[in-house]
């Protein structure tokens, strides 16, 4: 057993999709959550900026002391990941892994995978490589949707502009048998994209398969915690947002925001 809460951080709003997901299973584990929201968005920045911001992110999350590091951001996972697992002694877990292994136990047959995500992630074909070398006969179909994280920090992911938003990304998913939303803002439009999609085709929350993925990684170090604590502390590096607004409708609880100087 391990006390010591769980490291997560995003460029915003988007990793408390995760967040939602991992404490759904995980109802013990503390969480702190950093919102590096000075430097959002992560999407169009090149992959030095975001591996110096995730590096920031994870040096200021070790200085509280915890036991893990979830990067819950499509773009930093895609980007930094592989870099900052050798710099650091301690376990860091992005998206993609876990969505992956989700697939390699689901996906029987030749399959179409869509991928929606943020233009750092799509440049970067990190979705591609970790697929197509566990599933090499997976077809993928990868788009960038750019307009979506800016769309979702503004609380825009069910007005008007939202749906048409949705609906000209849609157009050329129409043959697809499953779409993995690879930023973690996208579960914001969930209901949207499901509209617009056949009903066949499964749409993949990543923070659900980090979450089970997370689960399983605590069990089989034991360090999972089995005392009712704390639930978690949000830290943002810019405070004058929409967040606190925003995260209170989608963890349905108020919420409690401290500022990051970093
Ligand atoms: N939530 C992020 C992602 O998964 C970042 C979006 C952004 O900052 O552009 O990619």
């Amino acid at each position: 057993m391990d006390t010591r809460p769980i490291g997560m951080f995003d460029s915003g709003i988007g990793g408390l999709t995760v967040l939602k997901e991992v404490k759904k299973v995980l109802p013990n584990e503390e969480i702190m959550y950093l919102g590096d929201t000075k430097r959002f968005p992560y999407g169009s920045k090149s992959k030095e900026a975001i591996v110096e911001a995730s590096r920031n992110c994870i040096k200021y999350l070790m200085k509280k002391n915890v036991k893990l590091i979830v990067i819950a951001c499509g773009t930093a996972t895609s980007q930094s990941l592989d870099i900052l697992q050798k710099e650091f002694d301690i376990p860091i877990i992005g998206i993609i892994e876990p969505t992956v292994r989700y697939l390699q136990e689901h996906v029987k047959s030749e399959e179409t995978i869509g991928i929606i995500a943020t233009q750092g992630t799509i440049r970067s074909m990190a979705w591609e490589k970790n697929i197509q070398e566990k599933l090499p006969n997976i077809e993928i179909k990868s788009e960038e949707t750019p307009l979506l994280a800016t769309m979702a920090e503004q609380g825009w992911t069910n007005n008007k502009v939202a749906k048409y938003t949705i609906k000209e990304y849609m157009k050329c998913f129409k043959k697809i048998d499953r779409l993995i939303l690879g930023c973690t803002h996208y579960p914001l439009f969930e209901i949207l994209i499901k509209k617009e999609l056949s009903k066949k085709v499964d749409i993949i929350n990543t923070g659900e398969k980090v979450a089970d993925y997370l689960k399983k990684y605590l069990e089989d170090k034991k360090i999972q915690n089995s005392n009712k604590i704390k639930q978690f502390t949000i830290y943002l590096t810019d405070k004058e947002t929409n967040f606190a607004k925003l995260a209170k409708q989608l963890l349905e609880q108020e919420i409690e925001i401290k500022e990051a100087k970093f």
